[in-house]
């Protein structure tokens, strides 16, 4: 089995007992599904730094909140056309990330070749992870619009569905994992789905259409991925209670990682959440840690 952790949103909720419980852990892999800071760029910066101290294979996909600013996702939220033009200053941000995450691969319509044995190699491998689009906002639109199109000329979700399908048909192992900052529509009819939408009912599913594009065109054949593992719509509800966080549907496990904040205090003790997966060829097993 290959023993993967999922850390979902950090939200700036990762330190060094972080790092020195998951260097002393069993993991072969550790997947971040992105929104490292509060509010400002220096703490994604100081957050990758943070995370380029694990000592095992790790790749983490950025999320709407990382390397963007606040005007631009106020421009995101209103629509507002003046807000969501171009940001000249975005692929440096996004390089300072890279740069502060050292070893760490930072993902985005690419494919991540692990082995067990060597870690991370250009050839056949026992899994593959598949990075969707970064920077994902949810719901309809594609988030950052101007960056995505003049980083990796995708226009529309149709253009990134067929991306991220190419990336699982090119995959040479019998092993797939798609890491995405927010999972696919179709699984949110309800505000407590896996993806659906709390802060405003009406607009039910908030998944990623490209990515359930995508899915819809590998399940049942040999580049089905078995694992989907997301985070950005936060476990909290508004209003109250959790949503779902795990759905297995088509034979595709979907984990939503998101526990916000991932560290908490409960009966007066600090506890710190991730995802514990394991897969192999035959069998998948997911469950929520809190250390
Ligand atoms: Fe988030
Ligand atoms: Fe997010």
């Amino acid at each position: 089995m290959i023993k993967i952790a999922g850390i979902g949103d950090i939200h700036t909720a990762f330190d060094e007992e972080d790092v020195s419980l998951f260097n002393s852990s069993d993991y072969d892999l550790i997947l971040v599904c992105g929104d490292l800071p509060g509010r400002s760029h220096k703490q994604t910066v100081s957050i990758g730094s943070m995370l380029s101290r694990l000592k095992r294979p790790a790749l983490m996909i950025p999320g709407n909140h990382d390397s963007t600013t606040v005007r631009q996702l106020l421009g995101e939220i209103t629509g507002s056309n003046r807000l969501k033009r171009e940001d000249p200053k975005m692929p440096g941000r996004v390089q300072e990330l890279r740069d502060a995450l050292g070893s760490v691969q930072l993902g985005g319509y690419t494919i991540h070749r692990f082995s067990k044995q060597e870690g991370w190699v250009d050839g056949p491998a026992d899994l593959d992870i598949i990075s969707a689009r970064p920077h994902s906002m949810g719901g309809p639109d594609i988030g950052f619009a101007p960056y995505i199109e003049s980083q990796f000329d995708v226009k529309t979700q149709e253009d990134s569905a067929r991306r991220i399908l190419e990336l699982l048909q090119n995959s040479k192992s019998s092993l797939r994992l798609i890491l995405a900052h927010n999972g696919p529509s179709g699984l949110g009819s309800f505000p407590r789905d896996i993806w659906g939408c709390d802060f405003d009912p009406d607009r039910g599913d908030f998944g990623d259409p490209d990515l359930e594009s995508a899915l819809g065109q590998a399940v049942d054949t040999d580049w089905a991925p078995q694992v989907v593992l997301a985070g950005h719509m936060h476990h909290a509800l508004k209003g109250g209670g959790e949503r779902t966080w795990y759905v297995n549907r088509n034979g595709i496990h979907y984990v939503n990682a998101a526990r916000v904040p991932r560290i908490f205090r409960e009966n007066g003790e600090k506890r710190r959440h991730h995802v514990r997966i394991e897969l192999d060829r035959t069998d998948v097993q997911v469950e929520q840690i809190y250390w």
